[in-house]
């Protein structure tokens, strides 16, 4: 599919209905994310408040006035060894994957990362997802093992595979204090 003409920039609140829309497909429809159950609006604003307000990165995919995809990172861990990891997703709009959207969320996110002074990114991806695998390889992430039947959804089990990047530009400069 060719290519799409898209602006990657932070999300407002006006984007949650748009962001509430992909997610909850990807969770009816897939095993990309592993909640089972549709999630709410004011769920998705309580999200983007407390991300926001700890000053990690919320990105949109603009296309034709609107979001079409979405990518934040977050905590890998919430102890104060891993503060310089974190744990990253990305979500495109059905009707619009495979023209690059992924990718350029991915690369925006991985330039706040940096700046940001993180070390390594980190994506949990189901083992199966291979447009996810796939997205993360070509921006050079490597396999960094696999979690057996760690999760369950649409009546089977599902494992986990982890890849990370370690960020080359960062020094990981460890927070103060
Ligand atoms: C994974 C996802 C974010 C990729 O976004 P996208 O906008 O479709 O991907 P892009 O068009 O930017 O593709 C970038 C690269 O990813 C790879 N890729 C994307 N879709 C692919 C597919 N279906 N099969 C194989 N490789 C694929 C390709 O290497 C592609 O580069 P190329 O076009 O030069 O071949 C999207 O498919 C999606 O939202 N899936 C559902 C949610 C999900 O799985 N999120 C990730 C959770 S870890």
């Amino acid at each position: 599919m060719a290519p799409a003409r898209f602006l990657i920039r932070d999300a407002v609140e006006s984007d949650l209905p748009r962001i509430l829309t992909i997610f909850n497909e990807a969770i009816r429809t897939s095993t990309a994310v592993w909640h089972l159950e549709e999630t709410t609006l004011e769920a998705r604003q309580a999200w983007l408040r407390e991300r926001r307000g700890r000053g990690l990165p919320v990105l949109v995919a603009e296309l034709e006035g609107s979001a079409q995809g979405f990518a934040s990172y977050g905590d890998f861990r919430p102890f104060a060894g891993y503060a310089l990891t974190v744990e990253h997703s990305i979500y495109v709009d059905q009707a619009l994957r495979g023209r690059g959207l992924g990718q350029g969320l991915l690369e925006a996110l991985q330039d706040r990362a940096v700046a940001a002074g993180m070390h390594v990114m980190l994506a949990g991806i189901e083992a199966s997802n291979v447009a996810s695998a796939a997205l993360h390889r070509k921006a050079g992430f490597e396999e960094a093992g696999q979690l057996r039947q760690v999760g369950r959804k649409f009546g089977r089990w599902l494992d986990l595979l982890f890849m990370q990047k370690i960020l080359a530009a960062s020094g990981g400069h460890p927070p103060a204090g």
